[in-house]
């Protein structure tokens, strides 16, 4: 949902384009529309900005040739206005003085736009962000110094923002402020940056500071100021943190992609998220503890997360808890019967998706405890919930989750399990997910030459079914999202029984429909699969090996026969052969998986 940056240097930088251009470049999975930058050099703004990625942008625009001690960058998920050059960020006022990068939406922007026109400003883009530096000028003519002008006009701004403005009359600052969508700022030697995201702040510095909501204020090198927007100074010293991650592992290292360096990855992340769970005993006693104390579980998640929450859900349902899962856009619906006697588990990759985000804060309002599942722990949600579980996947670049969502349902499971047989301290499902690196591995070794040539076949489908059966259909719906996601086949998962009920109206020659079976709880699964094989479907069926029987060899175009393992490492790892298929379906069909259209990976609006 939009990805900023800014630098402030202590000295006059020749490479500043260049060093944005690098940041813009760790920030695009936030947005790819149109990009733009602006710099502060010899007292003078310049700016450059145009539609395309940053690669594109930056080469026709020659970021490389700007210089200066200010600069900042945007790339864009457009939300009001098209990806045009005119709504590109930056925004500048009359002036020309003053330059703006937003994330978030102004809802007052109509208002602020009519009362600026009056005065006579003159607006140039369809954005809501270009009231801002528009306000800050107008504020400023009334003899205000910037930061006093900025103070003021983010107190008249409604909605959602992290914004960083720089002014060529107070040439060497950097202006912030923070309303829900993230701002990390960086403080390095020589150098102060302000970041939608710690993975641009990292090749500068590992001392960051994670602004919170109505905090404001502005850094030049040697200095930092935040205040809430009520004048209430922050103690610099108390919030700055140290960050874990090493830039090396924001790297795509050799891998062509991203998506297939986080798929392969998996087997390490894993390890990594199942060694936390263990260690960290703190977190997951508290959690546990919540849990057990708790009337109903309600985990709530948006897009890849609600299909690990859905996986939670099933299981703790399957162990005889109350348990359900919930979709975050819809919490406000779902959760209005939440007592305060509930828990709520948030699931969230980056810990900062906004519907997640409300979720969390209603349900604090109505008194449940919420625990956190993420893989920042300085993030908002991570910040704001009760408590946290840090998955340790490791940076996740490709907008397509794959490795946070095998670690969200290995966490699930680790918390639905240890919950289900408290009394002993290393139950037999424990034992079975430390387990899941090696399965991991195994899995993707055997299957993705198999599915390599599956994606040829599946290259030139328009559309598909993924069916299951009770735990292949968090399975199922996890694949159907990744196919459409990253090779935009269309895809529907549904209960496979269901399928008889409307969805088989579809299937002709050729159709392809992708059944997943997992544990023994779907024996009528056979029967699914000779309905869609009868209508002349081209069935993929993904099982454990003591499942095939000839029925489904007979019935099946393909079968990916997966290790016989424990329900709970099947339920992590099965999921791992739909992503390699839903990878090697758009390179066969030439796309870029690592950038779907239209997509974000962070979203920070509703
Ligand atoms: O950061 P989160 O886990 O909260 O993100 C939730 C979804 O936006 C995310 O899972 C999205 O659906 C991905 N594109 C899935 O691949």
């Amino acid at each position: 949902m939009c990805g900023i940056i800014a630098i402030a240097a202590s000295e006059r930088r020749k490479d500043l384009g260049l060093l944005l251009t690098e940041a813009l470049k760790r920030l695009e999975y936030r947005g790819y529309d149109s990009v733009g930058i602006a710099v502060i050099d010899g007292g003078d703004l310049y700016i450059a900005k145009n539609v395309g990625t940053v690669e594109s942008v930056a080469k026709s625009e020659d970021f490389a040739a700007f210089s200066g001690s200010v600069g900042i960058g945007h790339t864009r998920w457009a939300t009001h206005g098209a990806p045009t050059r005119e709504n590109a960020h930056p925004h500048v006022d009359c002036t020309k003085k003053i330059a703006i990068v937003h994330n978030g939406i102004i809802e007052n922007y109509a208002e602020l736009r009519d009362m600026l026109k009056s005065r006579g400003h003159t607006f140039t883009s369809d954005t809501d962000t270009e009231v801002i530096p528009h306000l800050i000028e107008e504020i400023k003519s009334s003899g205000l110094d910037t930061y006093s002008a900025f103070k003021k006009a983010v107190s008249m701004l409604k909605g959602t923002f992290a914004i960083v403005a720089i002014d060529s009359d107070d040439a060497r600052k950097i202006f912030f402020a923070r309303r829900v969508s993230p701002l990390i700022i960086g403080i390095g030697v020589n150098t102060v940056l302000a970041s939608s995201d710690i993975v641009s702040i990292l090749p500068f510095t590992r001392n960051v500071i994670v602004l919170n909501d109505d905090e404001l204020g502005y850094a030049e090198p040697g200095k930092v100021f935040i205040e809430v927007i009520n004048g209430t100074p922050v103690d610099i010293a108390s919030r700055v943190q140290r960050v874990e991650y090493s830039i090396e592992e924001f790297s795509r290292g050799p891998y062509e992609h991203y998506m297939i360096k986080e798929i392969r990855e998996q087997p390490y992340a894993l390890s990594q998220t199942i060694s936390g769970l263990v260690s960290a005993r703190d977190e997951v006693d508290k959690s546990i503890k919540i849990l057990r104390d708790s009337s109903t579980i309600y985990i709530v998640g948006a897009g890849s997360s609600y299909h690990a929450s859905l996986a939670g859900a099933l299981y703790l349902r399957y162990h005889g808890f109350k348990a359900h899962a919930v979709v975050a856009s819809e919490a406000n619906i779902h959760l209005r019967g939440l007592r305060a006697e509930d828990a709520v588990v948030a699931v969230s990759q980056s810990g900062e998706t906004i519907d997640t985000l409300l979720a969390v804060r209603e349900s604090k309002k109505k008194g449940a405890r919420v625990i956190a599942i993420v893989n920042n722990p300085l993030s908002t949600i991570a910040r704001e919930a009760d408590t946290h579980i840090y998955m340790r996947s490791g940076p996740e670049i490709c907008v397509a989750a794959t490795k946070t969502f095998t670690s969200q349902v290995a966490t699930l499971l680790y918390l639905g399990s240890t919950l289900a047989d408290d009394s002993l301290r290393t139950p037999k499902a424990l034992e079975a997910l430390k387990k899941l690196p090696y399965v991991a591995a195994s899995i993707i070794e055997s299957t993705e030459e198999r599915v390599k040539v599956l994606a040829k076949r599946m290259s030139s489908a328009q559309s598909a079914y993924y069916l299951g059966r009770a735990f292949g259909y968090p399975i199922s719906a996890e694949a159907a999202l990744k196919i459409k996601e990253v090779a935009y086949v269309h895809a529907e998962a549904y209960p496979a029984g269901e399928s008889k009920h409307g969805p088989i109206s579809l299937v002709v020659n050729g159709f392809p429909v992708v059944f997943t079976v997992i544990g023994e709880l779907d024996e009528l699964i056979e029967g699914n699969i000779e309905e869609m094989k009868s209508r002349g479907a081209y069935v993929v069926t993904v099982l454990p090996t003591n499942r095939v029987t000839p029925t489904i060899v007979n019935n099946s175009n393909e079968v990916i026969q997966l290790p016989q393992v424990p329900l709970e490492v099947s339920l992590v790892t099965y999921v791992i052969p739909h992503q390699l298929l839903a990878y090697y379906t758009a390179l066969e069909r030439g796309y870029n998986p690592d950038k779907p259209r239209n997509l974000a990976k962070t979203v920070t609006v509703f």
